[in-house]
This record gives structure tokens, C-alpha cells and sequence, in this order.
């Protein structure tokens, strides 16, 4: 049987699942979803990102997306997606933003807790340095186009390390858009959502950025999310 147009996007969803905890356990579910629990706990990014600040992103607004996901595909033929499916078979249709909006940021933040590590910083694994140091010329360089990227994004969106082809890149992304969306594969995402600094640092995004790039940041998932 021939699957129907709005399958379709299930055929190339062939790429592996990335390494991490929360966003292998999310790839993993099916409708209806569930928050994913979090590679560590709430006190444990403090100071760069206090418990509260954290747990008001992780069980409100991230557990806030799972809810208005499922709402929004609660007997549709979109249950029988995958989440990554979903994002690509929805991403670019006005008609189905709701869906769109709330299964990227669904997977994003998935994604962006496994990209935070309480030993995070420090310097990349080897391969993952080699291919940054082709790319950017040094760990700096590549760490200083993230943080440009991060501050750079006006309003909402992420900032993302990704593979593009084999050569290592930043790029950023309005609102709940991602990478996936691109053809790129994510490596690292960064929040800057208010959401996601506001409690701690108002408007000062750039301290934000500057302690999660330096303290936090997960080089071994970024790592990971190579193969
Ligand atoms: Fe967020």
C-alpha cells in the first residue's frame, strides 16, 4: 500500500537518535508524550542556572509544550508519528504551526538539558576538537561564534553547534525552528528563551551564555551526536 502524502516524511527519518538522556528517551515515545526526565537534578547547574530558574523551565514550560502537543494531535493521524517525524512533516506549514511550535520545542529542550552537564566545560573530546580546529581554527574561536549566535538572535530562538556535511558550524534559530529543519545535525543547542535566564540574570543575557559556554557546557554529548 502506498502511504498516504502526510507519512511520507516518515521514509527518510532513517538518522540515528541522538546519545543523550532526555532526548533518547523522548525519541523513543509515542502519543501520548511524556516530559522526559532530566539527565540530573534541579540544584545540580546552580549557579549558572539556579533550581528555580531550571525548574520552572523544565516543569512548566517545557512540560507546558508536551501538554499543548499532545492536545493539538489527540486524534489526528499524527499520533502515529514519530517526534522527529512530526517536526519534519509539520515545519514550514502555517496551517499546522501549533503542531510545529510544540514538537520542536518538545524536542529542543529534550535536547538542550542533555547539552548541559554539572562537569560540562573544559575542553572537547579529540575527534570533536580536530573538527572544530578545521572549522573555526581553535576551541575559542568556535565557542566565540556560539556566543555570537546566541547574542545575535533577536527575540526568542536557540543557538546550535551542528554538523553540516562533515565541517562543524553555529547557527541560530528563530522561536521553536531547529536545526532538523535544515538538514543539519544538531550537536549542542543553547536556550535563550527568556524563559530560560530571566529569574537570574534579567537582561543579561550575554552572563548567561558566557556560564553555560564555559561551566556547562556538554562537549561528550555534542560528541556523541556525531556518529
Ligand atoms: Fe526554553
Amino acid at each position: 500500500m502506498n502511504p498516504s502524502p502526510a507519512m511520507q516524511p516518515l521514509q527518510r527519518d532513517f538518522s540515528p537518535e541522538p546519545a543523550g538522556v532526555a532526548t533518547a528517551i523522548l525519541a523513543t515515545m509515542a502519543f501520548p508524550y511524556e516530559l522526559p526526565v532530566l539527565p540530573y537534578s534541579t540544584e545540580a547547574l546552580s549557579p549558572v542556572i539556579s533550581e528555580k530558574t531550571l525548574r520552572f523551565h523544565y516543569e512548566k514550560h517545557h512540560q507546558g509544550y508536551i501538554d499543548a502537543l499532545n492536545k493539538a494531535i489527540d486524534d489526528t493521524e499524527f499520533q502515529a508519528m514519530s517526534l522527529k517525524a512530526l517536526i519534519l512533516t509539520t515545519a514550514g506549514r502555517p496551517d499546522k504551526d501549533v503542531i510545529f511550535n510544540n514538537a520542536a520545542q518538545a524536542w529542543n529542550h529534550a535536547f538542550y538539558w542533555d547539552s548541559l552537564s554539572p562537569r560540562g566545560g573544559g575542553e572537547p573530546p579529540a575527534m570533536l576538537k580536530r573538527m572544530i580546529e578545521a572549522s573555526y581554527g581553535s576551541v575559542q574561536a568556535c565557542k566565540q561564534a556560539l556566543t555570537e549566535a546566541a547574542m545575535s538572535q533577536f527575540g526568542t530562538g536557540w543557538a546550535w553547534l551542528v554538523l553540516d556535511g562533515r565541517k562543524i558550524s553555529v547557527v541560530r534559530t528563530s522561536d521553536a525552528d531547529n536545526p532538523l529543519t535544515r538538514g543539519l545535525t544538531p550537536l549542542l543547542a543553547i536556550d535563550v528563551w527568556e524563559h530560560a535566564y530571566y529569574l537570574d540574570y534579567q537582561n543579561r543575557r550575554k552572563d548567561y551564555v558566557a556560564g553555560v559556554i564555559e561551566d556547562l557546557i556538554n562537549w561528550d554529548f555534542a560528541a556523541g551526536n556525531l556518529a
